[in-house]
């Protein structure tokens, strides 16, 4: 097997060179932020696409600095480390991108102001992330932790210990994912992903102000359905009974990418399949990817020979 490199504080070096302490609060007390990014391999073109980095790496800096783990790498900075990485890597299929920043000081106490502020990038090879292509999805009883809590806009480590509870209680009732619901009773969004119902002829998410992370996904999905479907699309909190009553249900995200949701809570979502507004934003997405469609050409960087920075 080829030796496999990680981006470490702004140099490309060996995965094995890099150490991280049972002592670091990272480890201790979840202390650090992350970004899940995609590169899209295309076999036609032979090429490998950097998705969406600008808009990934600033929220990673917007997360970091709301956290107090600000660092100096700039959005440029890391979006050249990635294709150096994905590079030195050699990725040549669709690969996930996991960068983090986290607090590596290692005395006793969850400390931010107290800090060794570390930026790591590593890459794995990811298809499809969902087991299925349809999904049957439940309530979990945990709720979404809120924004005086832990916000999640800032896409904290320590925030998916609340992810992974409701995952764990859904899979084992049965289901594929989780939603969560807010302290407030509106639907959030699943353990890692955000969610839309398209009903009475609009697109409908919940807005940020109900604890969602404000995906990247989402937005490009709300551009699209705007702009190239020419569909209404509203951003208002939605009941749990109301999402039961939908004609088409879907999750967004990178790692989830879009995937229909065909039951909620053991209700039927529209026919049980995958509806036609979810069919039409699936082809612009997966065309969009990989640049095939030049009106969002510039979500896409490609990797090789003609990697530059920027977009
Ligand atoms: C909790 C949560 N919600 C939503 C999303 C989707 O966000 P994005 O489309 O930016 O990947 C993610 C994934 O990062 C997530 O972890």
């Amino acid at each position: 097997m080829s030796e496999s490199y990680v981006y470490y504080n702004g140099k490309v070096v060996k995965e094995d060179d890099v150490k991280i302490s049972v002592r670091s609060k990272a480890f201790n007390y979840g202390l650090g932020v992350f970004e899940g990014i995609r590169a899209y391999w295309d076999d036609e073109k032979q090429q490998l696409y950097g998705f969406k980095l600008k808009e990934h790496y600033e929220r990673l800096k917007q997360s970091a600095k709301t956290v107090n783990l600000d660092f100096d790498l700039t959005v440029d900075d890391l979006i050249q480390g990635t294709l150096d990485l994905l590079k030195a890597n050699k990725c040549r299929t669709t690969t996930y991108v996991r960068p983090i920043v986290y607090n590596d000081a290692q005395d006793i106490g969850p400390t931010l102001d107290v800090k060794d502020v570390k930026v790591v990038i590593y890459t794995q090879p990811l298809n499809k992330y969902a087991g299925k292509p349809e999904l049957s999805v439940g309530f979990s009883s945990w709720r979404r932790i809120s924004n005086n809590q832990l916000p999640p806009r800032t896409k904290a480590t320590a925030a998916y210990m609340n992810s992974a509870l409701a995952a764990l209680e859904t899979k084992r009732a049965g289901f594929d994912e989780a939603l969560f619901l807010t302290d407030g009773d509106h639907v959030c969004e699943g353990s890692g992903e955000n969610i839309f119902m398209f009903k009475k002829g609009k697109l409908v998410t919940p807005p940020p102000a109900d604890n969602i992370l404000e995906g990247i996904t989402r937005d490009l999905v709300m551009k699209l359905a705007k702009e190239d479907l020419g569909l209404e699309v509203e951003e208002r909190s939605i009941s749990r009974s109301e999402l039961y009553a939908a004609d088409e249900v879907f999750f967004s995200g990178t790692a989830m990418e879009v995937t229909p949701i065909v039951a909620v809570d053991h209700r039927v979502i529209g026919t049980g399949h995958q509806g036609k507004i979810f069919k039409d934003i699936k082809k612009l997405f997966f065309d969009l990817t990989v640049a095939k469609n030049p009106k969002y050409a510039d979500s896409c960087t490609p990797v090789y020979e003609t990697a530059k920075v920027g977009k």
